[in-house]
């Protein structure tokens, strides 16, 4: 098969794991027989400094013509803490997101056997658990509008907006992988306060009954953000609005044990991302200490949503299951104390996917 991929390792740690991640890429490529060429393109605070855009026309020209973009991370401190900048880093992403019509991410969650004792959570309550974040991209407060500020400056707003079709499709999609799944899917919203949230479960309550083998469950955001950690078992397919599944999703990282462990994928309409679900880490930039593994597992997820090579994908993750069996891990996992670099995690797992 011939992959043709477009390449955006963004800012802070997202060349240094991209780096590692486009290596696997390759091996793997190799092993099974597939033609691989990729393209870089600009985004981010990056994209800022060269060109004063952080999503260039070039880049989504690229991402247009790619089967699949590969991504690394956005953000830079500077900007942070400069409430008056016009131009910020995150706006690439959220113009990638929107352009290529990337209107749900999917974050699967599960734990891998030698990690468990990394995480805070106690190992009964978080071995085994798997399931699946299915976050509405493309809309709600990320996107509504009006955004801004009163002339005098002293109020603020965002506005929260969701139409019928775009909850439609996002429930439709997850019930769809809760039926090749365990079957249940959990609407998470804030229906006892928030006229979007009523939407969002009318129109569950009207889908629900066309995936009579699913079981329907809805959880109000602030018990999700409990039972996630307290009995993240119970979940299966939980669905959700934009920023609410940002903010569970960090959390629900902690049932890995690390925020470095949890990949994604953003589809939709056009071209799908695949990126890890952590930031740019600027503290890390350069020091090549960061995790590079939920970068690799989204190139797992790379090769089974965006080329259906399943086989691919499991030799991924089985690699990067060994690797955290065999301990050659970044500082953030590391259970001995003994922590190896960011490229030693990447040349363990390209040798263990050419064996
Ligand atoms: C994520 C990130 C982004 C988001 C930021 C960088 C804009 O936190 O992908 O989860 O909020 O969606
Ligand atoms: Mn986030």
């Amino acid at each position: 098969m011939k992959l043709n991929i477009a390449v955006l390792p963004g800012d802070g740690i997202g060349p240094e794991i991209i780096e590692q991640a486009l290596r696997v890429t390759e091996a793997v490529c190799e092993k099974f027989g597939h033609e691989l060429s990729y393209e870089y393109g600009l985004v981010g605070a990056s994209a800022i400094d060269q060109v004063g855009n952080p999503y260039p026309d070039g880049t989504h020209e690229l991402c247009m013509a790619s089967d699949a973009v590969l991504f690394g991370a956005i953000g830079d401190p500077k900007y942070d803490n400069d409430p008056s900048a016009k131009v910020r880093p995150e706006q690439g992403l959220l113009a990638m997101r929107k352009k290529l019509g990337l209107y749900a991410n999917i974050r699967p969650v599960s734990t891998f056997p030698s990690l468990i004792h990394k995480s805070p959570l106690r190992a009964d309550l978080v071995d085994g658990a798997d399931f699946m974040c299915v976050r509405e991209l493309t809309g709600g407060m990320y996107f509504g509008r009006p955004q801004g500020r009163s002339e005098d400056g002293n109020t603020a707003y965002d506005t929260c907006v969701y139409t019928r079709e775009e909850v439609e499709r996002i429930l439709h999609l997850s019930y769809k992988y809760a039926q090749m799944r365990r079957k249940k899917v959990t609407v998470v919203d804030k229906a006892n306060v928030l006229a979007t949230s009523r939407l969002w479960r009318q129109i569950a309550q009207e889908i629900a009954p066309q995936y009579p083998d699913v079981e329907t469950e809805y959880m109000f955001v602030d018990n999700a953000a409990m039972q996630i950690i307290q009995w993240p078992k119970r979940f299966d397919v939980l669905v959700t609005e934009n920023l609410f599944g940002d903010i569970l999703t960090d959390e629900a990282s902690v049932i890995t044990g690390s925020l470095g462990m949890l990949p994604s994928a953003s589809i939709g309409i056009h071209t799908s991302v695949f990126e890890p679900i952590h930031g740019s880490y600027p503290q890390a930039a350069g020091k090549n200490i960061a995790n590079p593994l939920a970068t690799i597992l989204s190139v797992a997820m790379m090769f089974e949503y965006a080329f259906e090579l399943k086989e691919e994908s499991e030799l991924i993750r089985n690699a990067v299951a060994a690797s955290m069996d065999a301990e050659v891990v970044t500082e953030d996992i590391s259970l001995s104390g003994k922590a190896h670099l960011t490229s030693a995690v990447g040349d363990w797992i390209v040798d263990y996917v050419k064996k």
